[in-house]
């Protein structure tokens, strides 16, 4: 059986003061709780969480990471400085990656494998934009998306890679995929993972869902067969949303 995962993907929010409350409090309200969870605050803040939830169940991540180990790369951070931080999970290839910064799936590819290769778990996201949907590419586009950013990662590693479905049209829009869409391409790509690694490995890979997860249809999402969590963006800057979503039931 998978465990859900519930990821909280703070995005470009909060100051260091904001951010140990914030983790504080979920720190408190979710040790109860029956799922695998995460926190992937800004870089300037991961410090500042490290401290609250060392020891609890909240995992600690980064939003993203640089493709190179170390060297002459003016604004980005290496898995090592994350690693000297805590960070055990880094997100690759989110979408405002991918389309905002024009990360294609070479370099997240790049990123996936030395993010792997230094230990970590990776988070790697996936989804179509609107007008990839509306011409019936979803599952191509998703497809594409997960075998180019797997290229090259060992089946032994594969243990430490989870996936996110997170349709851009969904992302932050207060649209969200219907359960049963989201599940058809969830399943979908299981398939692709069954296809690169086989059928247990599909079976054990982790599939969030991502894109306008609130806490009224968390439920009716993680019901979903193929649905094994969530990467949730604006409803993880609050306590009040982001933990009935991590509660679920
Ligand atoms: P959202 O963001 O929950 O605000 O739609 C999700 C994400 O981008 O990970």
């Amino acid at each position: 059986m998978r465990d859900y995962y519930i990821a909280g993907n703070w995005k470009m929010h909060k100051t260091r003061a904001e951010a140990a409350e914030l983790a504080r409090s979920l720190a408190g309200q979710l040790k109860d709780g029956k799922h695998r969870y995460l926190v992937a605050p800004s870089f300037t803040l991961i410090e500042t969480v490290a401290a609250v939830v060392k020891g609890t169940n909240i995992r600690l991540g980064a939003q993203n990471a640089a493709s190179e180990e170390q060297g002459a790369h003016t604004g980005e951070v290496s898995v090592l400085q994350l690693k000297d931080l805590g960070v055990e999970t880094v997100i690759l290839g989110h979408s405002e990656r991918r389309h905002t910064y024009k990360e294609d799936d070479a370099l997240i590819n790049r990123k996936v494998r030395l993010a792997l290769r230094h230990g970590f778990e990776v988070i790697l996201c996936v989804g179509e934009l609107l007008e990839e949907r509306e011409a019936g590419r979803a599952e191509a586009v998703c497809e594409a998306q997960t075998v180019k950013g797997l290229e090259g990662v060992a089946a032994a590693d594969l243990g430490r890679v989870v996936i996110a479905y997170e349709p851009v049209w969904a992302i932050g829009t207060g649209k969200t995929a219907t359960p049963e869409d989201a599940d058809a391409i969830h399943a979908y790509i299981r398939g692709v993972i069954g296809k690169l690694y086989g059928p247990d490995a599909a079976g054990r890979i982790i599939i969030q869902y991502g894109g306008s997860v609130k806490p009224e249809n968390a439920a009716q999402l993680m019901a979903k067969e193929n649905i094994d969590g969530a990467l949730v963006g604006g409803a993880a800057l609050k306590t009040e949303t982001f933990v009935p979503i991590a509660k679920f039931s």
